[in-house]
């Protein structure tokens, strides 16, 4: 009867540890799927590749830093934004995370004189483009020619927010970008919030 009762509890038990194993399996299986299929790392990507403008991102995004381009046709102020969580990693580990968004976007500007002095300069409520850029550390889109040196660059113009008007990164971005190749492309001595609480 004892014996009895000992095989029963071992089997029972036994059953228990199978489908213990069993749902761990299951588990680890979903994660690698999870894995393999890592388009969704960043909202403002589709499976293609596309990039999209992040809507209301002066809202969702923090603001990083401004640029006051005095003359030409890129003058105004260039604002540039990214996500709260982008920015605390960046403080951590000094690189940006995969997925990361960066928006800079540029408004005319109008001078007036203030009670702060004369001649100040503010950003007016026009906006002359975006500029969008999505950090992939994985190379995920190698023939796409909106990807490469690990990142995705998009330019969006008011007149169709919804595509991206640029289709060659490296004939419309890279150039001018390469000052600051040192800093994974990005004109970081701008963005002070990226390195101190300050
Ligand atoms: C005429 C030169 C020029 C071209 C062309 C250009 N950039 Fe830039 N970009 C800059 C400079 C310089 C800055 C920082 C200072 C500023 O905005 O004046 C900058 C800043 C940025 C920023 C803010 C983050 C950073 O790097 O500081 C983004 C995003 C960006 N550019 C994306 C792009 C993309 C995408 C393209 C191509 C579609 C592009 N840029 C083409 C010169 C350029």
């Amino acid at each position: 009867m004892e014996n009895f009762m000992l095989t029963r509890k071992l089997s029972l038990s036994s059953i228990g540890s199978t489908l213990i194993i069993l749902s761990m399996v299951t588990m680890l299986l979903q994660t690698s799927e999870a894995i393999a299929d890592d388009t969704g790392f960043s909202p403002y990507v589709d499976k293609s590749g596309n990039i999209s403008l992040p809507e209301d991102f002066r809202i969702s995004m923090i603001h990083l830093g401004s640029w006051f381009v005095p003359e030409g046709d890129a003058s105004g102020f260039h604002d540039v934004y990214t996500e709260a969580e982008t920015a605390l990693y960046y403080r951590k580990h000094g690189k940006f995370p995969d997925g990361a968004t960066l928006v800079k976007e540029l408004r005319p500007s109008k001078a007036g004189d203030y009670t702060t002095g004369k001649n100040v300069s503010y950003a007016t409520g026009d906006i002359k483009q975006w500029f969008v850029m999505v950090k992939d550390t994985k190379g995920r889109f190698k023939n796409n020619p909106i990807w490469g040196d690990g990142w995705g660059w998009a330019l969006f113009k008011t007149d169709d927010t919804s595509k991206n008007a640029s289709n060659d990164y490296k004939a419309d971005c890279l150039g001018c970008h390469m000052p600051a190749k040192q800093n994974d492309w990005i004109y970081v001595e701008g963005y002070p919030t990226l390195t101190t609480p300050k």
